[in-house]
């Protein structure tokens, strides 16, 4: 007799290990917000790299998706803050769209009331002054984690990912449901402070992958932005190699850092968010003709300024909002620098909102600003 293949679930040891198990722990949430015999479930799925059970809920009329029950594989209970919350789901059972097939139509989207702002201070905090989903898009370049004792800025890498975390909790709270989180981010190489020591690279892109989904945003690609040649040799990385080649001396010179794509998570088609869009004008004008960049390999040129240690080119927020935003619409950079982000949003008739903690940084911000709403 066949025997059978045994469960990632039973490997992993869960506390909830079937689709029954996980429909049991969905079915007592839906039970106690009073809405049993309105829904109904889709297939659960384990998934475990996070160690969770996701449980679509169907409206029992027409089976349309009205939200999703999150549970913690290994505890067995719901995680409230990644399951749609009880609101959301009574909206969309009342909402005439799940009467019948699932829709990429819905109610239109309220425009935000956001204006062009520039916050001054720490972005965990300056954030919590934007509303929920007040946001179409943002696109950031966090600062760099400086092992060197003379920096002071974080205690180490743990005490730097937390205070990523905690900074992007905001811009995914007030990111509008189904928009686009885009962070530009490379590996940091930390010098060795002696010779008998090693140098250690950092792969702080990985790890703020796992923050950003965790923190509940959809990864959607992984674009390169390569360097033309020249840059990184600088860093003298791969020197040793090249002079007595031997193996495992091998190491590569960067010349690459990522541009990485999320959408902040919804059970909506992206056409939901073109299509009930509250100007259809803006979106029709914002299309994007002629040449584009096909592959997730872009060739930029980087930038340099005097004033600032670490721009990116206003080519590549330029292309950015582009490709993710309407006109009209509120872009957030929470690592503003001299805002770059800013510039390139009034450039092509976006809002932007920039928040910037380095008085010399806001500086540069509030003497540019005019001639970017002026140009
Ligand atoms: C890599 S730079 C971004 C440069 C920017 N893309 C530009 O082109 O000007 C990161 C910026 O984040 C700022 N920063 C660091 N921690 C911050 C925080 N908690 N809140 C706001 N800004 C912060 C730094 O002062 C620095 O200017």
């Amino acid at each position: 007799m066949a025997r059978r293949a045994r469960l990632v679930s039973e490997d992993r040891a869960y506390e909830v290990r079937t689709v029954d198990d996980a429909r049991r722990v969905a079915d007592d949430q839906v039970g106690s917000w009073g809405l049993r015999g309105a829904t109904g479930f889709g297939l659960p799925e384990v998934d475990d790299r996070y160690h969770v059970w996701r449980v679509p809920v169907l409206a029992a009329t027409g089976a349309a998706r009205v939200g999703e029950i999150v549970i913690d594989a290994r505890a067995g209970t719901v995680d409230a803050r990644r399951s749609t919350d009880v609101e959301t789901v009574r909206a969309r059972l009342a909402s005439p769209d799940t009467s019948g097939a699932p829709s990429h139509r819905g109610p239109v989207i309220a425009r935000s009331t956001l204006s062009n702002t520039v916050l001054a201070g720490d972005s965990e905090l300056t954030l919590r002054d934007l509303p929920d989903g007040s946001v179409d898009l943002v696109f950031t370049s966090p600062p760099y984690f400086n092992a060197r004792p003379d920096s002071g800025d974080f205690v180490d890498y743990r005490a730097y990912l937390d205070k990523m975390r905690r900074v992007f909790r905001q811009c995914t709270r007030v990111l509008a449901e189904g928009r686009f989180l885009i962070v530009n981010t490379a590996p940091v190489l930390l010098r060795r402070s002696s010779r008998s020591q090693s140098s250690r690279r950092l792969a702080v892109p990985f790890d703020l992958h796992a923050i950003l989904v965790e923190e509940g945003l959809d990864f959607v690609d992984d674009i390169v932005w390569e360097k033309p040649e020249g840059a990184g040799w600088a860093t003298g990385r791969g020197r040793r190699f090249a002079a007595d080649r031997s193996p495992l001396q091998y190491k590569a010179v960067p010349v690459t850092e990522y541009v990485l794509v999320y959408r902040n998570h919804t059970d909506r088609l992206i056409d939901w968010n073109i299509r009930s869009h509250h100007d259809p004008d803006a979106v029709a004008r914002s299309r994007i003709s002629g040449e584009y960049e096909r592959t997730n390999v872009w060739r930029l040129a980087p930038a340099s300024r005097r004033d600032h240690p670490a721009v990116f080119p206003a080519s590549l927020a330029e292309r950015v909002i582009r490709y993710w935003s309407f006109e009209g619409d509120v872009v957030l950079d929470p690592f503003a620098g001299i805002g770059t982000v800013g510039m390139a949003a009034a450039r092509l008739g976006r809002r932007f909102v920039l928040s910037e903690v380095e008085e010399r940084y806001l500086a540069v911000i509030r003497r540019e600003l005019a001639a970017w709403l002026t140009s």
